[in-house]
This record gives C-alpha cells, sequence and structure tokens, in this order.
C-alpha cells in the first residue's frame, strides 16, 4: 500500500509472533499518527514514554526510551509524526520502539490516511436501514424515526460517526454498521418472540446510540471524545436528541411510545456500573441489551482477527484481553478440522485465565463498551 511520502501502512508490517515472544526487530519506518503519549519513570527514575501509533489501517502500541521531553513537545504540538525504529514483539504483543520522531511535513499528511473506515459501504448500509424503516408500520416510531433522519445533519452524523474511540466498530461509518447489525438481529429476534412490539423493538434499536453523533468527535483524526461526550455522555447526549424530535412530530413524550423507545436508550448498557442510570424492564429493552452487547463483543473479536490473521491455518491465541478478562483462540478451521498442537488449544502457559500485564494492556480502559 503506497501512499504520498505516508511510507509504511499499519498493515504492511507484518507480524510473525514467535512463540515464547522473542524479539523480531523489523525495520518500521513512515508517518503516522501518535495517540495518547503517556510519560512514565523507569524504576532507576529514567522517562520513557508509552504511546501508539495508528493510521486507518490500525493502531500499534509503540514506546521511546531516549529523548522523551523532545518527543512529547512534537507530539503535543502535531500528532502527526514521521518516526523511524524497530518492530519488536513483547510478551507476545507487537510493539514498535521508535528510536527518532520529528514533525511530519505537511505536504505528506493527507487526512484520509488517518481516519479508519468501515470495511463496508456506508450508502449500502444506509440503503438497508432505510428500507428497515420503511418497512415500518406508519404510526409515531416510524413518524420520530422519520423526523430524526430528514434532519441533514444528524443524517450526515449518524451516516459517519464511529461507534466509539476503541475496540468495536471505532472507524468511520462504524456507528451505523453497528446500528444496522444489532436492528437486523432484533428484527430477526422479533419473529422469534410472538409478544415482542416490533415497531418499538426496531425504533430502540435504530436509536440506541445516537448519542454518539456528539459524542465523539470524528471529523479529523484522531477519533476522540468531544468535551461533551466526556462530561454527559451517549446515553443521556441520545436521550436528549430523541426528546428533541419527539417534540415535532405528533408524539408525546409521556406517552405508552414515548416512554418504551426512551427506556430502551437508557437501558442499552444492562446494569448501573456500565452506565445505564436503569436496567432493562421490558422484554424490548432486554432484547436491545443482549443484541447489543453481542455485537460489540463480536466486532472486538473480529477487529482482533484482522490485527492478527491466522497464517497457514495455524490457529493461536490471542494475547490477554483485560477488557474481556480473557484470551481468544483465533483459528479459521472449518467443520470437521482438528486441532493436532494441544499448547494451542490449553492457551499457552496462560491459558484462559492467565496472568498478564496490566500495565501495557494499552488498548483497555473503563470506558471501552461506549
Ligand atoms: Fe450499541
Ligand atoms: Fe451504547
Amino acid at each position: 500500500m503506497e501512499g504520498s511520502g505516508k511510507g509504511l501502512y499499519i498493515s504492511d508490517i507484518s507480524w510473525d509472533a514467535p512463540s515464547g515472544g522473542s524479539a523480531s526487530f523489523r525495520k518500521v519506518k513512515g508517518i503516522f499518527l501518535a495517540e495518547d503519549p503517556v510519560v512514565l519513570e523507569t524504576k532507576n527514575g529514567n522517562l520513557y514514554m508509552n504511546l501508539r501509533l495508528s493510521d486507518r489501517t490500525g493502531r500499534l502500541p509503540a514506546k521511546i526510551w531516549d529523548n522523551v521531553d523532545s518527543a512529547y513537545k512534537i507530539i503535543s504540538e502535531s500528532p502527526y509524526v514521521s518516526i523511524s525504529g524497530e518492530l519488536r514483539t513483547y510478551r507476545d504483543m507487537p510493539q514498535i520502539v521508535i528510536d527518532s520522531l520529528s514533525p511530519a511535513a505537511s505536504g505528506d499528511i493527507r487526512i484520509e490516511d488517518f481516519l479508519p473506515h468501515t470495511p463496508h459501504s456506508i450508502s449500502d448500509m444506509w440503503k438497508e436501514l432505510k428500507r428497515i424503516i420503511k418497512g415500518m408500520r406508519t404510526g409515531a416510531p416510524r413518524a420520530l424515526l422519520d423526523a430524526i433522519f430528514s434532519d441533514d445533519k444528524v443524517r450526515r452524523a449518524f451516516k459517519h460517526a464511529p461507534a466509539a474511540k476503541n475496540v468495536h466498530h471505532a472507524y468511520i461509518g462504524g456507528l451505523l454498521e453497528h446500528t444496522l447489525s444489532v436492528t437486523r438481529l432484533c428484527k430477526e429476534i422479533s419473529a422469534h418472540y410472538g409478544s415482542i412490539n416490533r415497531e418499538i423493538l426496531l425504533t430502540g434499536a435504530i436509536l440506541h446510540d445516537i448519542g454518539k453523533i456528539e459524542e465523539l468527535s470524528f471529523s479529523k483524526p484522531p477519533i476522540d471524545y468531544t468535551d461533551r461526550g466526556r462530561l454527559i455522555g451517549h446515553i443521556a447526549l441520545g436521550m436528549n436528541i430523541i426528546e428533541r424530535f419527539m417534540a415535532l412530530v405528533p408524539i408525546d413524550s409521556g406517552s405508552c411510545d414515548a416512554q418504551l423507545i426512551l427506556h430502551m436508550v437508557l437501558s442499552h448498557h444492562g446494569e448501573r456500573e456500565m452506565g445505564s442510570p436503569v436496567v432493562p424492564m421490558t422484554e424490548e429493552a432486554m432484547i436491545l441489551h443482549f443484541v447489543d452487547n453481542m455485537d460489540s463483543k463480536i466486532n472486538y473479536i473480529q477487529q482482533l482477527k484482522r490485527e492478527r490473521p491466522v497464517k497457514e491455518g495455524a490457529p493461536q491465541w490471542t494475547a490477554y484481553q483485560r477488557l474481556l478478562e480473557r484470551r481468544f483462540f483465533i483459528h479459521d478451521m472449518q467443520q470437521g478440522d482438528t486441532v493436532a498442537n494441544n499448547d494451542v488449544i490449553n492457551g499457552g502457559d496462560e491459558g484462559l485465565t492467565g496472568s498478564h500485564d496490566h500495565a501495557d494492556d494499552a488498548l483497555c480502559g473503563n470506558t471501552l463498551w461506549k
């Protein structure tokens, strides 16, 4: 993959981690976005920096051991940096050790090189979501959806917003991809359980994360939280957006339909500890919560698989995923295939619940499932 002056893309940096985590020492040179730099101190009192290097094809953790002050100053002024360094493995994870870092020349920076994008077509996904809305019965929930998506600003943002800064659907078009997936699944489930109010379930599915259009900033890299997003969060922001449009359509915000829809938005994280002010208390809200939870986690695993594709049919364990408190077994086995290597299926030394290094688990935090 070539870009004008960009040099390597993250996806070009092939990584064959030898089991046991020995280093592979490949040279890496290119322009990347430096994200989340954190300056830390070794036991000997020397400064070093943890950061992530990213572009539209992915992210890799990185470390700087020398000239940390000057690197921090450069990154603070502009996150686009030209680096050279070596790819190494640390505890079975790839890591770039940077030996030189300088500001990238503005002529070498193309914004589109640094904003990750859904692998699917935004226009196709949008058409499918519109078809689902058009297939709903006319009534208050449908009128609400029509009003919301007739608003140019909301529609444009909804089609392009990511669903998160990290982890699941964390790319342009991610919110639409996640919403469409959740809505498709809810549609199937509503056909399975006869007692479900299909229109309410679909409306809640389509709107449950709409607050993300205000929670995240995504017009230029890096994708990040807005101040409003950090302070208020997408559940409250979503409720606010929906209530604004409820005032424009024949749906009284005190009506049963309105309350059922708002309840789904407010409860979709399932637990108060996960940011929902109320727990799901209707069949539709329970379904949405389970489907939302499943879709975000499956996308997380798919992302791990994309970052570490199975090579020559050899299944492998991911590094410990602190967020989900397990490793994942990445394979492309079809029905009937057998696993030859017991070490692989047992997860090496750590197995499913083995020890791990919290400090170096850079992708993990407590706001990941937003
Ligand atoms: Fe969601
Ligand atoms: Fe959410």
